[in-house]
């Protein structure tokens, strides 16, 4: 089985690129990346020194808008399988730069869709976002909602749900899109809550900017279930052409109560300084997942004094090399 893995040097599609080749020594897994520099490039190579250990994975720097070399590997591999993860992410970056995302998250996506229906890929993954939902207030949010994104970010990927559902139509090829809730865990990214506040933890110099005074809801969903899921997704029949589904814990803790329970952990509490709600922020997010549960049989999702701590130990045994 062949795997095109898109943005493998990224915080989901390292884990989950190191997962399936170190699960399934049959499966050949080819991952690109173009390392953006929308954080630390050291810290991706770093992942993906990890990654060039396992033999069943080759890498190739590539940028999805660079079509003619996308069209090369396709050719040369005929992709099984293809996961799309390589975008521009982030949400308050998208107020800054909302080119990024037209550019990486449209433009890109579009040649990685064309090619996977064009190459007779079986099946396409592609990353979506908890953030097509918007500011909603009707929980959990279920896959059938309608969608009101509230900045960029969150509109390119809802153009890339409508995308699939008008190429898709004749062709052969399934897609399953994955609206991902807040992803935590090791190789965590940078710009993200859980880094950020170990990085404050471990880093004196460091201040955490707690905004909306940590009153925030998130769904946070471990990135080794994340993992175990999509390698189940694989597997599954299906009979939609275009499916989409919710990747989510479906337990919204306050951003102040995983601090508290970080600081169990680490037994030290870094500078903090609380400010307001970001432009660009939701207030909450809180995922269904009897769907995700029903496709893939996984009916416990790890418990966050699990992951957190999981997390914690791989932060304190990193942080003099990771040095985001
Ligand atoms: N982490 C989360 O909690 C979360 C939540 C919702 C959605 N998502 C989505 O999941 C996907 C993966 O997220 P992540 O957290 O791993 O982000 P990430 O930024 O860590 O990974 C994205 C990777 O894609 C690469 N990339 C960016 N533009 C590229 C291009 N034009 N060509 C080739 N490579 C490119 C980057 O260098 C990076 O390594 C993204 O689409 C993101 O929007 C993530």
């Amino acid at each position: 089985m062949k795997i095109l893995i898109t943005g493998c040097c990224g915080f989901i599609g390292f884990n989950f690129a190191n997962f399936l080749t170190k699960t399934n020594k049959k499966i050949r897994v080819v991952g690109i990346d173009n390392f953006s520099d929308y954080y630390s490039v050291n810290y991706k190579k770093k992942r993906l020194k990890e990654l060039i250990q396992n033999r069943n994975f080759v890498f190739y720097s590539v940028d999805i808008n660079q079509n003619k070399k996308l069209i090369r590997l396709y050719k040369k591999y005929h992709f099984n399988y293809v996961f799309h993860f390589a975008a521009q992410a982030g949400v308050r970056y998208s107020l800054i730069n909302p080119r990024s995302y037209i550019e990486n998250n449209i433009s890109g996506f579009f040649n990685v869709l064309n090619l996977s229906i064009k190459f007779k890929v079986k099946r396409l993954f592609y990353a979506s976002s908890s953030s097509v939902y918007g500011e909603l207030n009707k929980f959990p949010l279920k896959e059938n909602y309608e969608l009101r994104p509230k900045n960029i970010y969150g509109l390119s990927k809802k153009m890339n749900e409508e995308m699939v559902n008008v190429l898709l139509q004749k062709n052969k090829t399934q897609c399953i899109g994955l609206r991902f809730f807040t992803v935590y865990g090791e190789w965590g990214r940078p710009d993200m809550f859980m880094m950020k506040y170990l990085n404050a933890t471990y880093n004196k110099s460091k201040v955490f900017y707690l905004n909306n005074y940590g009153n925030h809801f998130r769904d946070f969903t471990y990135i080794k279930d994340v993992c175990k899921i999509l390698k189940r997704l694989i597997y599954i029949k299906l009979k939609y052409k275009h499916l989409i589904v919710n990747i989510c814990s479906n337990k919204p803790i306050k951003l102040t109560s995983i601090i508290k329970k970080i600081d169990d952990l680490t037994l030290i509490k870094p500078k903090i300084k609380k400010r307001s709600l970001q432009k660009a922020d939701i207030l909450k997010t809180h995922g269904d997942n009897s769907l995700v549960k029903k496709l893939t049989g996984i009916k416990k999702f790890t418990d966050t004094s699990v992951g957190l701590k999981n997390t914690v130990e791989w932060f304190k045994k990193n942080k003099n090399t990771i040095n985001f």
